[in-house]
């Protein structure tokens, strides 16, 4: 299979499992435990249908939203993901510049292989910043730091990764940084040698926001353990409002799922919450952000961006949860598998499929801008 050849979120996942060692394909594909609440949070979407309002003149579309103060061309962008120049050895640089193409935000996390001051510089959309809060106070503030520096424009704390998911997939491979395999890992390597070629012979694997403060010469670092040792797992509503103070800027929580916490972050000052079960990796057993929308728009959407993540594969999914009142939607797999598969080009066709998806879509559901999209477009079975 070529790129040409993938349309959908599936063809790139199998392009991706082509290309990718088994180790790390099953980083991006795995989930925590029986994996139920990763199949689930895209499963949920056909529990409802879209009814759709004809004859309402669309021959011109306007998918744009504004969030968290940032206009987007398209309502859906790239959510902050870990280890990029692992898929491909562009990384960050790949899906930024695709996203900068289609008018959308991308993210670097604090496990991203890029610095965000580098990137911000080379690249003119919108950059979110997904924090991890550490034990070591010091780091955090200079992180917060270094990324008011760069010019980041939303601050993303993480909260639903207070330790590490149980992923089972990474430990039958030995999945960690640097590579500490199981012999079983190894020679899903060595039957991947183009990966292992493209790997050596571009620019190192770093982890710049994290480098001059984890160590990992003498032992290498599972997601497991930097979830589980360097991750402060006292963080509470206290420290995080101080965040937002010391922040002072557009500031959104990323991992809420209950209405009272929602109220919280509005309470705290935060500007966006972005309802999401970290894509199935961490809790398995926890309800689908799509599931919850309706709840927590109903309660706190009139006061605070809500954002949808997680299990987003199609056009009609971003729909669906625009319809539910979501400001716009993020997802991380659905480029992932691209950039995987082929780089910048890969994030590029990913992004371009979704846009004339929800184009097409806005454009048979009778809608000419998505605000025209509510709830009345939504019929649960
Ligand atoms: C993960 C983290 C690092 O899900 O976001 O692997």
């Amino acid at each position: 299979m070529r790129l040409k050849h993938c349309h959908n979120y599936q063809d790139f996942r199998t392009l991706a499992r082509k290309r990718l060692p088994g180790p790390i394909f099953n980083y991006i594909d795995g989930a925590a435990d029986d994996e139920v609440t990763y199949v689930r949070n895209t499963a949920c979407f056909d529990d409802c249908d879209l009814v759709p309002n004809v004859l309402s003149g669309v021959e011109d579309i306007d998918m744009s939203v504004t969030v968290m103060g940032q206009k987007l061309d398209m309502p859906l962008y790239c959510s902050p993901t870990a280890l990029q120049r692992l898929f491909h050895h562009r990384g960050e640089r790949a899906v930024a510049a695709a996203a900068e193409k289609y008018g959308t935000m991308f993210g670097v996390s604090s496990l991203g292989t890029v610095s965000l001051k580098d990137i911000r510089k080379e690249f003119s959309n919108p950059q979110v910043y997904q924090f991890y809060f550490h034990k070591d106070r010091g780091l955090n503030r200079a992180m917060m730091d270094s990324a008011k520096e760069a010019g980041v424009e939303v601050m993303m704390l993480t909260v639903d990764s207070i330790t590490g998911g149980n992923r089972e997939r990474d430990l039958r491979t030995g999945f960690s940084i640097p590579f500490r395999l199981t012999l079983a890992g190894m020679i899903q390597f060595a039957i991947k040698p183009m990966w292992g070629i493209n790997y050596v012979t571009h620019e190192k694997f770093r982890l710049p926001q994290l480098d001059d403060f984890v160590d990992m010469s003498d032992g290498a670092l599972s997601i497991g353990r930097y979830f589980t040792e360097m991750l402060d797992p006292s963080m509470d509503w206290g420290d995080v409002a101080e965040m937002v103070k010391l922040w002072d800027g557009e500031f959104c929580l990323k991992g809420i799922m209950s209405v009272e916490d929602a109220k919280k972050a509005v309470d705290i000052g935060c500007t966006g919450i972005i309802l999401s079960n970290h894509g199935g990796r961490q809790l398995d057993g926890s309800r689908a952000p799509f599931d919850q929308l309706s709840e927590i728009v109903d309660a706190v959407g009139d006061q605070i961006d809500v954002i949808m993540d997680s299990g987003i594969q199609r056009g009609t999914h971003v729909l669906k949860a625009l319809s539910l009142g979501a400001k716009a939607v993020s997802g991380g797999r659905f480029y992932l598998y691209p950039l995987a598969a082929a780089g910048q080009d890969g994030v590029e066709r990913a992004l371009g499929l979704m846009h004339a998806e929800i184009e097409r879509g806005m454009r048979l559901m009778g809608c000419k801008s998505v605000g025209d999209l509510t709830s009345k477009n939504l019929r649960f079975r």
